[in-house]
This record gives C-alpha cells, structure tokens and sequence, in this order.
C-alpha cells in the first residue's frame, strides 16, 4: 500500500459516513443511528443501518457491512487504494504516496479517446477494405455474418507494421498507455496487432477500454515461417490505467439488457463463444478475458442477475475452485449453475454444430454442487462394493466444501443413495471431511480472497437477548457499564467472544480487527451489528444497566445449576450440597429484583467466576 498507515485512519477520522452514504441513500435519523433503504440489494422496506459515532453501517437485509472506505469501495466500484483517496479530496487531505501511482483522469481521458478512434479504424478495415476479405471470409464460415460483425464491432487489423499508429498519428506514450502498440528496438513506432481479426472490449458503458486480436487460419498461399515461431492464437491487450481483466467482462455492454430481463448471466471462456451465444438466441453471455473468474467478476455480475450459469468446457468447469465459487455465492447472494457441454466442445462450436443443443444445456444448467458431484461418481465404478466405497468418500469430499449444512444435508442423502450406503454411516465421515478441509489437490483460495473474507452471517434474533442488551451498552455507553460484567455472564460463546474483545474499554474498531485477526468472525460480525442496531432514544439509566445485568445473570446462573444438576446425576456431587447450593443461589436470584440487589448480584458475581475456574481447571 502506497499511503502510510496514519493517513489512512486520519481519512477515516475525518469522513462523515453519514454525509458519504446520504450521496447514495435517502438516511433518517433512527434514535442512534440512520436508515434508510439498501443500496447493495433490493428492497422496499429500510434495512440498512449507519453508526455514525462508530463509523460504520450494517444492512440487515443483504449484510453488506463496514466503513466509509468500504462503502465507496463496493457503491463505485473503486479499489482500496481509490477509495481512500477519493474521501481524501472530500476531506481536503493531501495524502503521500509514490510518484505518479495514481490515476491520472487526463491521461486516461486521452487513452480512452484512443482506444475509441482505434476501435472506428479496425472496425472500418473490415467492413470495407480490400485487404480485409480473407478475415470476412472467415468470419462468413464460422457463421458470423455482417449484423454480427456491427453489433460486436468486430475489426480487422491489416498486415502492417504500424498502419495504426500512422493513420491516427498515436504518440508512443499513447501506444503503450492503451497496449495499441509500441516503441520497436528501432525507435520506431510499431502496432500491437498485425493480420488480426480484432474483439474490442468494452466496459459496461461500451466505451472500448482494450482488444482481443485472433489469427487467421493459416492459408495455403501463406509463405512459410522461416524464424520458426509460433504465433499464439489470441492477442490481448495488457493491463492498463483504462483496462483491469479481473474486472472485465467481455461483451456485458450488449449482454446487460438480456441478463437483466432474463434474470442470468451465461459465463464462458472466449469471444467466440459469446458471439456463439448471441446467435443461439441466448444474448445474455459475457466471457472473462484470458483470467480465471474473480471476486471481482461476482462483484459486477451481482449488479445484474442473480442466477450465473458457466459455461465453460467440462474440464474448465470443474476445476474452478470450489471454495471461492461457494463463498461468492453466499456472500453476494447469487446462485451458480454448470451447463454441461459434450465433451471437449465449448459453446461456440455447438452453436454452429448444434444451436438446439446449446439451448437446451443451458436450460437444464445444474447447481455447481451437483455438477461436481456427478464428475465424480459418474466417473466411479459403481457396480462393486468396494467402488461404491470409494465412490461415497470422493463424493463426501466434494459436499463438504459447501459451506451450508441444510444444503450439504440433501446432497448428503443423494450420495447414500446412488452409493447404496446408509446415510448414518456417512454423517460422521461428513463431518471429518468438513474438519480436514479440502485436499492438497484441490484449488487454494487465492490469497486476496482470505484477507476479504466474508463476515460469518449472523443472526441477531437467534442470540440471546440478554448478552445483546450487555454489549449493546459496552459499545453505545461504555462508561455506564464499567466493571458490571464478567465473561462468565455470557452463556453464548460468540457473545462471550465478543465482549471478552471489548472488555477493557477497546473501541469497536479496535475489538473487530482484534477478532478477525483471530478468525474469530461470528463475534466481529455480531460487534458490528450491536454498533448499529441500537434503536433507543436516550442513554440507558442506572435502573436499566441493573435489570440487563440480573438478566444475564438468571440466564449464566440458571446454566450453571443445570450442570450442578448434571453433576449430581453422575454422582460428582453429594445431593446434601448440591440441595444447599441450589438454594442460596435461587435465593440471591431472587433478592436481584429487591432492595438488596447490589450484594446479591456482588454475591452470584464470585459464585459464577469460581465456578467458571473450577470448570475449566
Ligand atoms: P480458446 O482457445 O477456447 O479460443 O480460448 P476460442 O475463444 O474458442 O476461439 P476460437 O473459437 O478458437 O476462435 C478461449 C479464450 O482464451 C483466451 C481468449 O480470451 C479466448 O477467447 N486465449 C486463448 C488467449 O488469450 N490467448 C490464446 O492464445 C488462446
Ligand atoms: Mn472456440
């Protein structure tokens, strides 16, 4: 990261969270916090929530969570780096960083103006000149015919030199500012693509940002190579200030208007199989650019439908890694389906072969999960006992990378069924394979998406209230509740996780990252969500601090004597002591409600913490 730690958290301290989100959401006030309507998902009724002492919102609807930072990460699609320094020139901070690392908008205004001027000339080449009718012919026999040609504004790159750069006079810096061309060891300026028949890519807008070059089958009039090179089969423009591949999607500007009515994205691999798609009927696939899908991907295609259906040959489709596939799913609410295609065909050639068939694998895409399983016991020999064996345990390795039980649970069952094997027997090799994790073999999450980890979902009504009502009040009035509560108050492991985080007096802030350094997620989660869900008007009074700690207390001590209960029915305890402590307690608990409530609730206090100690000792 280019900015010093200090200025990032100076950017943080001086936002306004809530003059930031109000550019992008209707805020009212809400007691504490604000609300408004969700700008990450659709909704009709308010669920998305702001902290502004905390500096943080919450949607209880789509759990999009975190700060300003992140907040203009995800509403503008900006990078980190971006995005601070985006609240930077709001706040008026002049932040330190590298010489020329950042983006400038003038160059990049000339790039695009460059690429856009590029794109006309190609396009023009191939519609209209003479040297271009090899490329149309070939074209013509993969069936792509004019109308194709316009709507993709497919061109053709003459075999040149550097007819590009000459005829719109491109500077060198130009050049290599779009990856249109270059510099040669000769100072002279020299094309990228040569006797290409050009795929521009747009952005979502449909500004052309780079280009995708394709040779031409060769000819028999070609004279043959003498430096023996292999030309590769596409050419593709680099990374630029104008073009990021992971988040690119190819052809989205003309796909967007049938994936949105549609309600899915078809995802394949190449131009080729997009324009295949297009002419199947099927105007609603985009195709990655020479990269694997990203984050970054799910991140844009959310935007448009919720159901993705890839399209990728078998064998591409079913490496993709697993693991992030299924976290994106959750984290950005969409459903991934696999359209199973014949083997080793991808989409642009069944197209041409066989349009029917196209359609029809794409109507009866399958769950992700589904389809892993069946390469595997598809591919088992399922006619001995001993395969089906062996069937049943590489099949329980694919259902435990998904991370939803309900979901495991059902395929869980399918695979006892085509394994013939007693769904009881499978349940705890289930749960090893979940605790192994996915084999060595199999795909890593790439590092980015470790550190972007998704907050674990929680469920605030499934948590006990009394806890809440604690931590609420360690986060909103921390003064209040000095030294009223103990650990061993919280019966609910990641509330007790929590508070154990804010105990001490840390700041939310503080308390979170503490937690997901630990990969203790369910209890950042749960901080953020108490740090604005807080709906009361005013601070609570004494009166009301007492009443939430003698809650907290009915519930920690009514556990404990449920395990005196225990212990007396395994004979660890004698029933005269177990009968007296019984007593004294139920009577202090009683005493919380009265005039002595302050040495009853001091009393439970030291019965609770030395029991605690007893217990773990
Ligand atoms: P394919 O080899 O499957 O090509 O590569 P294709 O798209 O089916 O093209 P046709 O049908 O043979 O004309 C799929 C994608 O991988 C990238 C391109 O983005 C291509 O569309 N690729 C492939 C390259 O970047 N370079 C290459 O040399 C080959
Ligand atoms: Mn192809």
């Amino acid at each position: 990261m280019a900015f010093a730690d200090g200025e990032i958290a100076q950017v943080r301290a001086a936002t306004d969270i809530v003059a930031v989100i109000s550019e992008h959401v209707a805020l009212k006030r809400a007691g504490r916090r604000w609300t408004g309507l969700c700008p990450f998902h659709g909704e009709k009724t308010p669920s998305f929530s702001v902290n502004a002492e905390q500096g943080v919102y919450y949607c209880f609807g789509c759990r999009a969570s975190g700060d300003a930072i992140k907040f203009v990460r995800e509403i503008q699609h900006l990078d980190f780096r971006d995005a601070v320094q985006f609240l930077a020139d709001k706040a008026g901070i002049q932040l330190h960083e590298e010489e020329g690392s950042g983006p400038k908008r003038k160059e990049r205004l000339e790039l695009m103006d460059a690429m856009a001027r590029a794109v006309d000339w190609y396009h023009e080449r191939l519609l209209t000149s003479p040297d271009a009718g090899r490329a149309r012919q070939y074209l013509r026999a993969r069936g792509i015919d004019g109308d194709t040609v316009r709507q993709f504004k497919l061109g053709w790159a003459p075999d040149a030199w550097d007819a590009l750069a000459t005829s719109l006079k491109l500077p060198v810096h130009v050049l290599t500012g779009t990856g249109l061309g270059f510099e040669n060891s000769r100072g002279r300026r020299q094309d990228a693509l040569r006797a290409r028949v050009v795929f521009p890519i747009f952005d979502t807008s449909g500004k052309p940002i780079a280009l995708g070059g394709r040779i031409l089958p060769p000819s028999p009039e070609d004279p043959p190579r003498t430096d023996g090179r292999v030309e590769p089969k596409y050419k593709n423009s680099p990374e630029t200030a104008i073009y990021s591949k992971r988040r690119t999607l190819y052809a989205l500007n003309v796909a967007k208007d049938d994936i949105i009515k549609s309600g899915e994205i078809l995802v394949c691999e190449g131009y080729t199989d997009v324009i295949g798609f297009f002419q199947a009927g099927l105007p609603r696939a985009v195709a990655t650019c020479g990269t694997a899908l990203s984050e970054d991907h799910f991140r844009t295609m959310k935007n448009f439908a919720r159901r993705i259906v890839l399209a990728y040959d078998a064998d591409a489709a079913g490496q993709s890694a697993a693991a992030s596939v299924y976290q994106w799913e959750r984290k950005h609410e969409v459903d991934v389906a696999v359209v199973q295609l014949p083997k080793g065909m991808d989409p642009g050639e069944l197209a041409q072969k066989d349009p029917d068939a196209l359609r029809e694998a794409v109507a009866t895409a399958m769950p992700f999960l589904q389809f892993r399983l069946d390469r595997v016991l598809l591919s088992a020999n399922l006619s001995s006992a001993e395969g089906r064996a062996r069937a049943a345990e590489m099949a329980l390795d694919v259902v435990a990378e998904h991370p939803v039980e309900l979901v495991r649970d059902q395929y869980l069952q399918q695979v006892a069924d085509r394994c013939r094997v007693d769904v009881e027997k499978l349940r705890p090799m289930l749960d090893s394979a979940i605790r192994r994790g996915p084999r060595s073999d199999a795909p890593a999450t790439p590092a980015e998406e470790r550190t972007t980890k998704e907050p674990v979902p929680f469920d605030l009504t499934s948590s006990p209230r009394p806890g809440l009502a604690a931590l609420s009040l360690l986060i909103h009035q921390p003064d209040s509740v000095t030294d009223r509560f103990e650990a061993a108050y919280f019966i609910d492991e990641t509330q007790r996780a929590a508070f154990e985080a804010l105990a001490g007096g840390a700041l939310v802030a503080d308390a979170v990252d503490a937690l997901e350094r630990r990969e203790e997620r369910a209890a950042a989660q749960l901080i953020r969500q108490v740090s604005v869900s807080d709906d009361s008007e005013g601070a609570a009074g004494e009166k009301e601090v007492s009443e939430v700690v003698a809650q907290l207390l009915r519930a920690s001590v009514g556990e404990e004597l449920k395990n005196i209960d225990r212990d007396l029915r395994a004979g660890l305890v004698t029933p005269a002591s177990a009968i007296s402590v019984i007593r004294d307690v139920k009577l202090r608990l009683a005493e919380l409600d009265g005039a002595d409530a302050p040495s009853a609730e001091a009393e439970l206090r030291t019965w609770l913490v030395s029991r605690e100690d007893f217990t773990d000792a």
